[in-house]
């Protein structure tokens, strides 16, 4: 299998990008054939800090002499890793000269305006005026973190006071809003996905949007689209849609028009293949640089950038670039992927907002499209030594970054702060109020402004402005609709309230056993663990920076107890996950058993046990397996009968072969991570309050061989600069399994209910006028606005205040000599290909690609019925099945997984009623993505299948599935 077949060519690639981050540092002249000044220290004050990443590995404990002794030859092999393999043809990995064996990114210059949407014109129109009267340093201002703790956000922009432009709030995350008070603990995107509900998706984000202006946050650090999911032991697959890129794109669409139409700007993250924790960051984890994912075009396109298209496509003000490297490239100096994919193609107008200290370089990663850095620091927290911020500065002014650059990392931020309409003094009043009103770091009303400066200046910081309002139904109906029934012989859910029908003997109360600390609350409170790191009690969330304060928790044992008839139940309690004799007795006194089990990752910056992130095995956590054994041999030990229903709360797919036939465990649910209202939600599955309805958004198989053999994480790796390559292409999840034949426990979109569902009436439309193989010509671009080029003299930029700055390690965009602004006399060269502007692509043209691409092409129409007798909801999804002998531009058959989501629709029917659901399909929907062309082509010849079912698997039978005759021309389809 080949990868990057097109980045190969040219060996002299974004790699060397690597070189000119150090231009920041060097005070040289701009030069007629773009070879830029490099000071040749700044290379020396990088390496020191990678061998302090060396010194400082955290694991190693030794004493002083072995410490000496390790630091020796840990110097001496990176030395020999670095400066001597630069010269030798033995080694498999350079940084800087050898072309890995996999994976080289093209370069893509120079970096594409903001402002070629219709939809944003007016927004550029007004931060045209408000830019071209700022300063050099001003728009470098907006473009730089103050620094990691430099203000009460986890990333604060610097202002412009004089143009009443104000500093930028950017806060996580995807399921709420962290280190904040009187917010909501909103279910996890993996949750919100299990619902497969697009309204609460709409709403969910509306929420979430709305409590973030509330405490006056400008940006907000999600959602999360990638990791998509290609590892299921993924540390923070949980917090995207997942394991499909219809759906996370659906999702990813849906919650940032919802978090944007209450003026927020959305982050979609973590742009691109960012898919494991382990290696993710070098520092973190103590390997030179850090992983690289290394991806063919054509999978990129199809899987990880597909949902990006589709945020980009609903306007999305902000995307953040990943930690990892593609194509030994850094996400964040990427120039193929930020200039070319995301700006270019999917035409998107905000501005790339580096993840937290995942830019590595200066120059570089501004010329391949970054627009802002964040926190702000250098290569280290709190270093005060920013790769931009007073290096931007010089850089401008020695002619090293372009002024068109910055002009338009300004124009970017600012256009997104219009669109989003921030200038409405009513909806966000910085003149009246403090914005924000509250302060990450402490939760005391009055402290230091700037916790990571030394300057010690306190204020009111805090000021408790509860935004949550009736939220809690809202999350209590999404963390309800992503609990999946997987399994219900013999209709043993719902249960009775009334517990007495359930005992067989009217003579007295129900005795329920409730097993695994799992259902009970943490004595320490549901904020023990640092961003809720560790897997202890109720389980609301993974961890991280995705996680958030809970302020409450119902735990499945409270929301159980509450709904049940008071005085009809007794409660067995066995709160522990260890094997002891307790369990048995517990088990065997009891009528029904309920076990509560568990498996939670997170992210990689936190470990828990031995979880450093990424799960270590698919299995349960906490015992979790053996306690379903032994609960389920046990219970009711009178007739040894006594019926087991399992509850996990899980970040991702459970390999569940060891206990799911055991003929005593009669139910199971997969309740994900529901947040604060999870035993409210829980209960209402539990007893029928509400139907269950929802649907795997990712495989369970029956062991993880089955995923394929590259879907493990890279635990340990070889080499000093971790090599992940993607060679199972497009065959992720179910698109392996059904590629391989290979039969799961429980499908894609896979869940029960306690009623049924029937299909009939299966139509398919042809909405296309005419069968093209490519889409139309991309559209011409409005006007856009530029703004003046000229350098500006240097002593404008010089620090205009008497005194010192607040801390040294506060970043600011000023420079302090006028010196540092003047030429070196040694040329270093610009990232190769920058000379070559490149063409833009056939395949964009407005926000999230050609907007021909987006032309509906197909209808599908069912009617849909509830058969059974009870009130409930079907998913109702579309899968397509591309034709077969498709050849590709270079003549290349073209495979195809067997089936792939194209869409789908939720639809709550009261018993026997009936509803009409039409699904369309986009041309989109209907094309691969041609490497030789560099364009989406719809197959012109052979059939393509339709099928509508309740999962990827169980279709309406052979009957159901159309097939559309796609001969010559549009009269031949569909008959
Ligand atoms: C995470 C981002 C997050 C950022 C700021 C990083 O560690 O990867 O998702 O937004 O921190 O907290």
């Amino acid at each position: 299998m080949s990868i990057s077949r097109r980045d190969s060519h040219d060996s002299s690639t974004e790699h060397d990008s690597v070189k000119a981050d150090k231009c920041l540092l060097g005070d040289g002249s701009p030069s007629l054939n773009n070879q830029k000044p490099y000071l040749k220290a700044s290379r020396w004050r990088n390496y020191a800090s990678r061998l302090q990443t060396f010194i400082s590995l955290p694991r190693l404990a030794c004493n002083r002499a072995t410490c000496l002794l390790l630091a020796g030859v840990v110097l001496l092999f990176y030395l020999f890793t670095s400066e001597h393999s630069r010269t030798s043809s033995h080694s498999p990995y350079n940084p800087f000269s050898l072309t890995p064996p996999y994976g080289q990114s093209e370069p893509w210059y120079p970096s594409p305006l903001g402002g070629s949407s219709p939809q944003w014109t007016a927004s550029y129109e007004k931060a045209s005026k408000l830019v071209s009267q700022m300063s050099l340093v001003e728009k470098i201002n907006l473009t730089t973190g103050t620094g990691w703790m430099m203000g009460p956000c986890v990333g604060n922009t610097g202002p412009v006071p004089r143009l009443r432009f104000p500093q930028l709030c950017l806060q996580d995350g995807p399921l709420g809003l962290r280190f904040t008070d009187n917010t909501t603990a909103w279910p996890a995107g993996l949750t919100i996905a299990a619902g497969w509900n697009k309204t609460a998706m709409y709403e969910r984000g509306r929420a979430l949007g709305k409590e973030a202006r509330g405490k006056g946050v400008n940006v907000i650090l999600g959602p999360s689209m990638g990791p998509i999911g290609r590892l299921p032991a993924g540390g923070r697959n949980w917090e995207g849609f997942g394991a499909d890129p219809v759906l996370q794109g659906v999702a990813a669409e849906t919650t940032i028009r919802g978090i944007q139409d209450e003026g927020v700007i959305a982050t979609a993250k973590h742009w691109i293949a960012n898919e494991q924790e382990h290696f993710r960051q070098s520092r973190e984890w103590g390997t030179i640089e850090a992983l690289s994912s290394n991806i063919d075009d054509r999978t990129l396109h199809e899987i990880y950038a597909w949902p990006f298209a589709d945020a980009v496509r609903a306007g999305v003000g902000a995307v953040m670039c990943s930690y990892n490297q593609i194509n030994n490239s850094y996400a964040c100096q990427n120039s193929k992927l930020m200039n070319g994919i995301l700006k270019d193609e999917l035409g998107f107008q905000g501005f790339i907002v580096s993840d937290w200290l995942a830019q590595r370089s200066g120059v570089a990663s501004a010329l391949a499209g970054l627009d802002m850095t964040m926190p702000g620091d250098g290569l280290g927290w709190q270093d005060g030594r920013s790769l931009w911020g007073p290096d931007l500065t010089k850089a401008v002014l020695n002619g090293t970054v372009p002024t068109e650059r910055v002009n338009d990392m300004a124009m970017r931020i600012v256009a997104s702060y219009y669109q989003m309409g921030q200038d409405d003094r009513d909806a966000w009043p910085h003149d009246k109020e403090p914005m924000p009103n509250f302060s990450s770091w402490t939760k005391n009303e009055t402290g230091l402004i700037r916790p990571g400066a030394k300057d010690g200046q306190t204020a009111k910081i805090n000021h408790f402005v509860n935004v949550q309002g009736d939220h809690y139904k809202l999350v209590r109906q999404i963390a309800t609709e992503g609990i999946v029934l997987l399994k219900n012989e013999a209709g043993h859910l719902p249960l009775d309230k009334d517990g007495h029908v359930m005992t067989q003997n009217p003579n007295r109360k129900i005795r329920i056993g409730v097993f695994g600390t799992a259902a009970f609350d943490n004595p320490k409170g549901p904020n023990a663990c640092q961003d809720r790191a560790c897997n202890e009690f109720a389980m609301g969330s993974g961890w991280g920076s995705g996680a958030v304060e809970f302020p409450y928790l119902v735990s499945p044992i409270r929301g159980i107890k509450e709904a049940m008839k008071e005085g009809s139940v007794e409660f067995n309690e066995a709160n522990t996950d260890t094997m002891t004799s307790e369990i048995d007795e517990m088990a065997s006194k009891s009528d029904l058993c309920l076990v509560f089990v568990t498996a939670d990752a997170g992210e990689g910056y936190l470990a828990w046990k031995k979880v450093k992130g990424d799960r270590n095995d698919l299995h349960l956590q906490n015992n979790g397996d053996d306690l379903i054994q032994r609960v389920a041999g046990k219970c009711r030990n009178s007739d040894g009968g006594g019926p087991v229903i399992v509850v996990m709360h899980n970040v991702g797919p459970v390999i569940v072969e060891s206990w799911i036939d055991h003929p005593n465990v009669k139910a199971v649910l997969a309740a994900h991570l529901p947040d604060q209202e999870s035993g409210h939600a829980l209960a209402s599955i539990l007893f029928g309050d509400v139907n269950p309805s929802g649907r795997l958004p990712y495989t369970i198989a029956r062991q993880a061989s089955d995923y394929g053999p590259t879907s493990s994480v890279l635990y340990f790796s070889k080499t000093l600069l971790p090599q992940q390559d993607f060679t199972e292409r497009m065959y992720i999840d179910y698109r392996y399994l059904d590629a391989n034949d290979i039969l799961p426990r429980f499908d894609f979109g896979f869940g029960m209910s306690y009623t049924t569902f029937a299909l009939a009436n299966f139509e398919v439309h042809a909405l296309l006028p005419e069968r093209t193989a490519l889409p139309a010509e991309r559209p011409q671009p409005p006007h856009i606005p530029r703004l003046n080029r000229h350098i500006p003299p240097a002593a404008d930029n010089l620090w205009p205040y008497n005194g010192p700055p607040i801390d040294e390690h506060y970043i600011y965009p000023y420079i302090y000599d006028i010196k540092d602004s003047v030429p070196s006399s040694t040329i270093y060269p610009y990232p190769s290909g920058y000379t070559v502007p490149k063409e833009p692509s056939q395949a964009g043209g407005d926000q999230g690609g050609n907007p021909d691409l987006f032309t509906p092409a197909v209808l599908i129409k069912t009617l849909v019925i509830n058969t059974g007798d009870r009130d409930g909801a079907a998913v109702v999804q579309a899968y397509i099945t591309f034709p077969t002998n498709v050849t590709d531009s270079q003549g290349n058959l073209v495979d195809f997984p067997p089936r792939q989501l194209r869409g789908f629709d939720k639809v709550f029917l009261e018993k026997g009623q009936k509803a009409s659901v039409e699904i369309e399909l986009t041309r989109r929907d209907l094309s691969y993505w041609d490497v030789g062309v560099q364009n989406w082509v719809l197959p012109v010849k052979g059939d393509f299948k339709l099928a509508l079912g309740f999962s990827s698997r169980f279709g309406i039978g052979d009957d159901g599935i159309k097939i559309i005759p796609l001969g010559e021309g549009v009269g031949t389809w569909p008959p």
